[in-house]
């Protein structure tokens, strides 16, 4: 993670900008007590992941998917075909509200389901949901996403 001075800020602008623009950003920059937060971290939110035996409480990147975000957190989740909509190994149960955000899933990941051997005592209407499909939104904060056997790791 980098952390930018106010000199090379000033320096970089300068090059940059015009002198009206080189104000405002210099002054929107240099205002944070945290700069490189504002500069390489994204939003993050927090996410339960749980299944029968196991909770992983862990924050998310929002604009990456559950799936990826969930591996990269070492949640238990399979996930094999690592978002490629071929294996539904990647399935959850989302919670009712969470569910209303992302919705419904699409055609394709309807034919997923419905291809998949075993999925279905799991597949659960207005529930399920392949976690590679799904974007971290900020509005999913607080999610509690369920992890059915057939997706452990
Ligand atoms: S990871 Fe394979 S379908 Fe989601």
């Amino acid at each position: 993670m980098s952390i930018l001075s106010k000199t090379n800020i000033s320096r970089h602008l300068t090059k940059v900008c015009s002198p009206s623009i080189y104000s405002s950003l210099y002054r929107a920059t240099t205002n944070s007590r945290n700069l490189s937060t504002v500069v390489d971290s994204p939003k993050k939110i927090k996410l339960t992941f749980y299944s029968e035996k196991d909770k992983y409480d862990f924050e998310a990147a929002v604009g990456k998917t559950l799936l990826f975000e969930a591996k990269k957190s070492n949640v238990g989740i399979a996930g094999i075909c690592e978002g490629k909509k071929v294996c539904n190994s990647c399935h959850v149960h989302l919670d009712k509200k969470s569910y209303q955000i992302v919705g419904e899933p699409t055609e394709e990941e309807c034919d997923i389901f419905d291809l998949a051997s075993g999925i279905a005592d799991v597949y659960v209407p207005g529930s399920s949901r392949l976690c590679c499909q799904i974007t971290v939104s900020s509005e999913l904060d607080g999610a509690q996403i369920f992890i059915p056997r057939n997706s452990l790791q």
